[in-house]
């Protein structure tokens, strides 16, 4: 029964968890999502969900952002809808209602009503939701917006993150990550996703999974928002949240691996492990 727990992820476990477009697919059948990301100073975090997400497929994205970030975003991301952060509840709500999944959080660090979309968002949604960065301090000081009924949620701590939200020291967790995640992910109901090397994921029945792809070419600033992009492109294109953590984090992984068999590790940038993950899709599409 101990090892039934276990989840193993592998090239052909993820292609055929994988959506197929089909010749008559569009826009809105390949996935609706919706990101809060970046903020002012770190525009970029938003950068690297939208592109992130674009690459993994997903064919309608609309990001609301702060208006003081949407100029270079909007140069940068041609291919995405944008609204701005001040828009009115009633707007971000019927926003909500045309999303198939949500993701919030990455580079919101100065978006200054961020606890106010989270709680909406919280408390409206029955789409899958993906929390990271900055929605994951603000749900670490308001842990009641948890239990309420809702849709599914992921959760993308790193340990610092994992640290606030759990109540536990850093050392807590690292002497024993598997059960402190489990712990959370089960009394919580969310689908937790421990990030660092060997990445934990663990659902809210207490299914897990250890990730083993990926390299310190994803030690760097801006690899975790990559990370929640093709997650909640999964999510948004259908998987259900154990599968789309799983694979994201297998992909995720994967593209660095594919990335350093033409780079050298230092150099690795974003965009390389954007090619990285376009090498793995072309070998097994
Ligand atoms: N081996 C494998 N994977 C690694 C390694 C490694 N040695 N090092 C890092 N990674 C992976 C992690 O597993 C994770 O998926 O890279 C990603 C790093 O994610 P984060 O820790 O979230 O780092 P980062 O991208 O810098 O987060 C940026 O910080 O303050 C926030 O809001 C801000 O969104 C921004 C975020
Ligand atoms: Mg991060």
């Amino acid at each position: 029964p101990e090892t039934s727990r276990w989840i193993q992820m592998d090239a052909l476990q993820v292609t055929r968890l994988l959506p197929r477009l089909f010749d008559n697919d569009y826009k809105n059948s390949t996935g609706r999502l919706t990101i809060i990301a970046g903020s002012p100073w770190m525009a970029g975090a938003a950068q690297f969900n939208l592109e992130a997400a674009q690459a993994m497929g997903c064919g309608m994205i609309r990001a609301v952002v702060d208006p003081q970030i949407y100029p270079i975003l909007q140069a940068a991301c041609p291919h995405v809808v944008f609204h701005p952060s001040t828009q009115s509840e009633a707007d971000f709500l019927a926003l909500l209602s045309q999303s198939d999944a949500m993701a919030l959080g990455s580079g919101c660090d100065h978006l200054e009503n961020l606890d106010a979309l989270l709680e909406t968002v919280l408390k409206n949604s029955s789409v899958p939701v993906i929390l990271d960065a900055a929605a994951l301090r603000s749900l670490a000081r308001h842990p009641e917006w948890l239990n309420q009924p809702q849709g599914e949620i992921i959760l993308t701590p790193h340990v610092g993150e994992f640290s606030a939200l759990c109540g536990r020291s850093v050392e807590e967790i690292q002497a024993d990550r598997i059960r402190c995640a489990e712990e959370y992910a089960v009394s919580h109901s969310v689908t937790l996703v421990l990030k660092g090397a060997d990445t934990l994921i663990v659902s809210p029945q207490g299914l897990r999974c250890v990730n083993k792809t990926g390299n310190p070419s994803l030690a760097k600033a801006g690899s975790g928002d990559l990370l929640t992009g093709l997650i909640a492109a999964l999510a948004a294109r259908g998987l259900n949240s154990m599968d789309a953590a799983c694979c994201g984090v297998w992909l995720h992984g994967k593209a660095a691996d594919k990335a350093i068999e033409k780079n050298a590790l230092y150099t690795i940038h974003h965009k390389e492990i954007l090619a990285g993950l376009d090498a793995f899709l072309m070998d097994h599409q």
